[in-house]
Parts: C-alpha cells; structure tokens; sequence
C-alpha cells in the first residue's frame, strides 16, 4: 500500500526514544514534561462526583457553560481580562488538539506559517498536515531571546500564521512586553494570525509576570490562544485544553472543532469548573519555582553548566561542555544508559538538528525523584 506523506516529521517522537530507552535501563525519567507528583485530592473527588450525578453525556460542542463562565471569571480576577464566554471560549481536547484545530482552520495548502525554534514538536507537522510549509526562525542562545529582523526576513506574501510559545518548551525563557510589541509591529497591516501557545501560563517564577496575547488589544483580534489545564493542575493526562479566540476566529475554530472531536470529556469539565471556583487553591508557580531552585541547587555537585535559571514552564535547560563533546543526541543517550538518567537533547526541538550542546531536564518531579537523579549524576567527572 502506498500512504500519503502527510508531514516530515520523525516517525517516532524524541520524548517516546527516551522514554522507552529510560525504561529499558531503568533511569530516572527526567526527559517528557509531565509531573510525577499526585493532582489535588479535591480535583479527584470532583471528578467521582460529576460521574456520580450525571455528568455522563456529550457536552455542548463548545464547551459545559459552567466551565466556560468559570475560565472568564478565572481571567477577570487573574489578568483583569474581559472574555465573552458564550464567542470568544471553547473547550478542547488538550492543547496540542487546540493547536492543530487553529492551524487547520486558518491554513489553505501553498500557505506559510512560522514557527521559532527550538519549538514543541507538533507545530511543524500540524502545520504541513494542512499542504502548508513550516518556516523556521531560530531563537538566539543563549538566552533563546527573539532574533526580530530574522523574523521580519521570514514574512512572505504567503505568510498566514505566525506560532509563539511563551513560558517556553524547553528554554525556559519568558517573552516580555516588549516581544508582543514588536510582533504587533511586524504583522500590522498583513494578513497573518497567532497562534500563542500559553499552556505554561501559570508557571513564571522569580516574580516574572506572564504577558498573554490576549493583553495586548491590537493582537487580540488577530490571535488564538491555547491554554491547557494539564500543566497547571498536574493531570496532563485529562487532556483538557482551550482555545481563546475573538468571536469571528472562534467561529472558524468550531467549524474545525465541531467536525473533529466535536465535544469534550464530560465529567472532567465539570470538576474542573467546581475546582476553579476554589479559592484557596495555592499558586502553581510557588511550588514549581522551589522545585526549580532544589534542583538547581543540589546539581552544583555536578559539572553540568546553567546559563540562567528557568525563568517558566517545567523545564531547565543545561550545558555539558564540562563533561563532553559528544553530540547532544549521543550525549543524552549515553546519560541514561550509563548514570540512569533521561533528558531531551535539545536539537531535537529544531527542525534543522541544530546542535548547541544543550539538554533539557524536567524539574516538574517529586523531591526524592530529583535527590535520586542527582545523585546518580554526582560521580560524573569534568573532562580533562
Ligand atoms: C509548549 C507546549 N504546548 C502544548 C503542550 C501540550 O498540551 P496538552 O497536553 O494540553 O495537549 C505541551 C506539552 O508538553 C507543550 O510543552
């Protein structure tokens, strides 16, 4: 049989090789962005009593109401943001859903769309799954800053959509007012949409405040925001996402929505619509900010290099220079098999390969988890 090609991604995604590698000897899974910690008993015990009285059917293609209303009140109180809950909010399976469905309604084939790299790995062949091209502009390290005239260079009369990611997989880096302001600069007037993935919206640390799209008003009516409460909540495995979107690009989005998964896991929206209405629910960052600072703290006992803490998201972003020059790739293999410890070789996030000989680890684990990992690490040598 003769399949199309849809995309030209990898048959097998990095974070599926290292995880099996991981099991296969028995290492420290610090590779794939997901905690290891347990979701709050409340959230649990919601979720039994939605099945228990009666949240069992579809829900409404958008989204449960109470759960729509709740993510608006959320933004009110958190961002002094004003969403219409009724146009503008839709419930999805997941982000990574949430993306693929804004690209799909907004793509036609022989469209560009760009994407900065390093970059989480579905943009590219969610894009080409379309008949689109993927554009990519690297980010500059080693602060994984925006390079803007290498953006600018990227805009074509074919450019349609534009991706940002901001706290960001796997850098860490955090996108300042400022970055909106130059992306707003660069695309007013075209005909280009953003798509900002901010699924680690809550996660900034060091008093660092997040700037959504969705607060800078020129931007706002060209963008759709995708949230998920996977990384919040510490249950990516409920796939529960949204999308925030102005009335005539949410209305695109459910035409996609509607014909693909159409609704969303009943019972899940409801606990977490009672969950949101908690209010002493205690900030995600404080917890994860401290995660961050105990492990970069215990790895000063090994010879791996920080060039600044994570500024968000789950994950820290390390050199090896000290240890070896292999590739990134072969580094990190030879990091589990040998010390028992699993990280993402960061060139895996380019399309290109590009290799700064760089690996990322996921800090978003239980205490022990960490203490074991480092101490496994900490009778690697620097090279003479
Ligand atoms: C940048 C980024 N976007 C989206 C996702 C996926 O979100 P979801 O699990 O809600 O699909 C991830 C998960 O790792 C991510 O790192």
């Amino acid at each position: 049989m003769n399949f199309p090609q849809k995309h030209s991604a990898a048959g097998t995604t990095i974070f599926t090789v290292m995880s099996a590698l991981a099991a296969e000897h028995n290492a420290i899974n610090l590779s794939q962005g997901f905690p290891d910690f347990p979701v709050d008993d409340r959230l649990g015990t919601l979720l039994h009593v939605a099945t228990n009285v009666g949240f069992n059917q579809y829900a409404p293609m958008p989204g449960l109401p109470i759960l729509r209303n709740e993510i608006a009140e959320n933004f009110r109180r958190r961002y002094g943001l004003e969403i219409d809950p009724e146009t503008e909010i839709t419930i999805t399976p997941g982000a990574t859903y949430a993306i693929y469905a804004a690209f799909t309604a907004i793509l036609h084939p022989g469209d560009e769309a760009i994407i900065l790299e390093p970059a989480y790995d579905s943009y590219l062949p969610n894009i080409e799954m379309n008949g689109a091209r993927a554009i990519t502009v690297p980010l500059s390290a080693p602060d994984f800053s925006v390079d803007w005239d290498r953006v600018k260079a990227a805009i074509t009369g074919k450019t349609k959509a534009i991706i940002v990611n901001t706290p960001h997989n796997p850098t860490g880096a955090v996108w300042g007012k400022s970055d909106w302001g130059q992306l707003a600069d660069l695309i007013r007037g075209k005909d280009i949409f953003v798509l900002s993935d901010e699924v680690y919206e809550q996660l900034s640390y060091d008093g660092l405040k997040h700037y959504s799209v969705l607060g800078h008003p020129e931007l706002r009516e060209k963008a759709f925001a995708l949230f998920s409460f996977g990384k919040v909540y510490h249950n990516t495995g409920w796939k529960i996402g949204y999308c925030i979107a102005p009335p005539a690009l949410t209305g695109v989005f459910r035409r996609i929505h509607q014909f693909l998964a159409f609704s969303v896991n009943t019972p899940a929206q409801y606990a977490l619509a009672q969950y949101l209405k908690l209010e002493d629910v205690p900030p995600v960052n404080i917890m994860l900010q401290e995660k961050r600072d105990r492990f970069l703290e215990l790895m000063k006992q090994t010879p791996f290099t920080f060039h600044k803490p994570a500024s968000g998201s789950y994950f820290q972003v390390a050199g090896y220079e000290q240890i070896s020059d292999m590739p990134d790739k072969e580094f990190a293999r030879w990091l589990t098999k040998e010390y028992g410890v699993a990280t993402i070789p960061v060139s895996a996030f380019y399309t290109s390969g590009k290799d700064d000989r760089l690996i990322r680890f996921c800090f978003a684990k239980k205490e022990e988890t960490i203490a074991q990992a480092v101490e496994r690490m900490s009778s690697l040598m620097v090279s003479p």
